[in-house]
């Protein structure tokens, strides 16, 4: 209700002008202070007149009961003086023409504020290290930053979405000798990923064994470095297999990356880096290799060079950044990973200010909490991991039994079974605030009752049913008017949406919109429930809640858009 805060903000400013002239503050001044009240039936929204009163010289009541007979305005339906707060109610005609007609309007536009346009931002995000698994922890980097490139596209930002791919590194020496020692091409190239995670995870356990696979790894990757023909030719095989892979997930999902450049990419972008850092006097040589004391900013080292020379994952992000900044120019560079990374990037990010780059304020690092399923927790060394493939198929297999019991004869079933499972587990991962730890529990994900995807995309394809079965009436005969509160309630709902909006990215919080959601679906529900639509017998009341059937798909289908969930015409 941001509008309807600046609307009755600037028509309270005229009034508290006209009982003094002391009065200095602004409209923003005044929209800025307005509260939602505990309980709707309060009002929608609250004036609190307490800071008024020093200026004006009278209590809060009494200020609150003069503007209450004086405020009087198109889009204010009551304004009532209660100890102090101007409780205020939004007139129905406010609610048609800057809700409902909006909405209309403005369609999949509507809640955008359009603060980006003109902006660029980066968004680091997914970037799983090839050869390892691909498991339920990426799933917070996955979801929570494609979340955030829609939710900044949606106002308006252009958005370069990058998988920085761990293609470079160790383990890519390690897998070589285990493909040496135990793989064969035919294998890999059937069983993909799933061979090349398992021939990792063999190599972790004969290393335990046996101490010199470790130092056969580190030839091969050095090898590797020096652009060996072999050990290259293996390397892009194994980073297109596992690309051909995490594609398949990406494409459930619904995200596609604008670039894929990985780690490997700023090896040769290393160099200028470095040599800036040492021409600045910044790094140190300690016990041989090259660091940035960070003590004075109550960080250990950041760590540049190994004592063999070469170079480590904080070395390869700066690198990344300066070559982003000259070649997308941001305005914002935003990283998700997972909260264990924290210190890492206030490492690095204070690297890149102590070089005098002056855009280090534009990066931004988001951090999320661990992940665990039925209370387990994962390791990757040891293959106890949930592949995030196998958690999508267990939650599209167990729709297709759904729906095969509950109705069979739905077309494009298969369509429909990823759409919800792969659906419920996104959305019940972004219900939560992102920064706790959560549990996966899949029977609470799949339920279609609660807080659930599939209650969600249920209620979408419901506002579909209802607009297929009313799409030969002309609904725009009659003029909307609002004839039960489940009406106004659910307009109230949905001119939220811009708020959430703008708080979901301020706070780089999906779970703000998909909170929404669910306050939409249940507004409706109830509307659905209390009110006829298609079978009403007055034309008045009848078009006005078809409409509003359509506005509410409207605002669902977008803020399913915002947190990657794929809208269901029918369930
Ligand atoms: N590949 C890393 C991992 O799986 C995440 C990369 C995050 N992005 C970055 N620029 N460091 O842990």
């Amino acid at each position: 209700m941001n509008d309807f805060k600046n609307i009755v903000a600037s028509d309270l400013l005229l009034c508290l002008k006209g009982i003094s002239s002391e009065i200095s503050l602004s409209v923003e001044e005044i929209s800025d202070m307005f509260e939602y009240p505990p309980d709707p039936s309060l009002g929608d929204i609250a004036f609190p007149c307490f800071k008024l009163s020093k200026i004006l010289r009278k209590s809060p009541v009494m200020i609150a009961q003069e503007i209450s007979s004086e405020l009087k305005s198109e889009v204010i339906a009551e304004a009532r003086a209660v100890n102090g707060y101007l409780n205020i109610f939004a007139s129905n005609d406010y609610l048609i023409k800057s809700v409902l007609y909006e909405i209309e309007d403005k369609k999949e536009k509507y809640g955008s504020d359009g603060s980006g346009v003109g902006k660029v931002a980066v968004f680091d995000y997914s970037s799983p290290n090839v050869a390892k698994p691909f498991h339920i922890g990426h799933l917070g980097t996955t979801v929570i930053g494609h979340s955030l490139k829609m939710l900044h596209q949606f106002q308006g930002y252009k958005c370069i979405g990058i998988n920085y791919l761990g293609d470079w590194g160790t383990q890519f020496g390690k897998l070589i000798v285990a493909y040496d020692l135990w793989g064969d091409e035919k294998t890999v190239e059937e069983r993909g990923v799933d061979e090349l995670v398992d021939l990792y995870v063999k190599f972790h356990a004969e290393a335990e064994k046996d101490e010199t696979l470790n130092e056969k790894a580190r030839h091969e990757f050095t090898k590797l470095e020096h652009h060996d023909e072999r050990n290259t030719k293996l390397w892009k095989w194994f980073v297109d297999i596992s690309l051909k892979e995490y594609k398949k997930t990406y494409a459930q999902l619904g995200i596609e990356f604008d670039s894929y450049k990985g780690e490997s990419f700023y090896t040769d972008k290393m160099p200028e880096q470095i040599e800036k850092l040492r021409e600045l006097g910044l790094l140190k040589i300690d016990n041989g290799a090259s660091i940035v004391d960070l003590s004075e900013y109550n960080m250990p080292p950041c760590l540049i060079l190994k004592k063999d020379g070469s170079t480590l994952y904080p070395t390869r992000d700066i690198a990344a950044a300066v070559y982003r900044k000259r070649t997308y120019n941001f305005d914002k560079c935003i990283y998700v990973t997972s909260a264990g990374q924290s210190l890492h990037f206030a490492q690095w990010f204070k690297v890149v200010e102590l070089m005098g780059y002056d855009w280090y304020n534009q990066l931004v690092h988001v951090p999320y909490g661990t992940v665990s399923i039925n209370g387990e927790k994962l390791a990757t060394r040891t293959g106890n991991v949930i592949l995030l493939k196998d958690l999508f198929a267990t939650a599209i297999d167990k729709v297709k039994d759904i729906i095969n019991e509950k109705s069979p004869d739905l077309e494009n079933k298969d369509e429909v079974a990823e759409a919800v499972g792969v659906g419920s587990v996104i959305f019940y991962y972004l219900y939560n605030n992102r920064i706790k730890d959560i549990n996966f529990i899949m029977e609470d994900a799949l339920s279609f009752e609660g807080n659930t995807g599939p209650y969600a995309q249920y209620t979408y394809a419901r506002t579909c049913a209802l607009l297929e079965k009313a799409k030969d009436i002309d609904v725009t005969a009659t003029t909307p008017k609002i004839t039960a509160p489940e009406e106004s309630e659910l307009l109230k709902v949905l001119s939220k949406f811009g708020e959430a909006v703008k708080e979901a990215l301020k706070e780089y919080e999906p779970s703000v919109v998909t909170r929404y959601i669910i306050e939409v679906c249940s507004s409706f529900n109830k509307f659905y429930h209390n009110c006829p639509i298609i079978s009403e017998s007055d034309e008045v009341a009848r078009n006005t809640r078809i409409r509003l059937t359509a506005a509410t798909r409207t605002v669902l289908g977008s803020a399913f858009g915002l947190i990657c969930i794929k809208k269901t015409e029918r369930i």
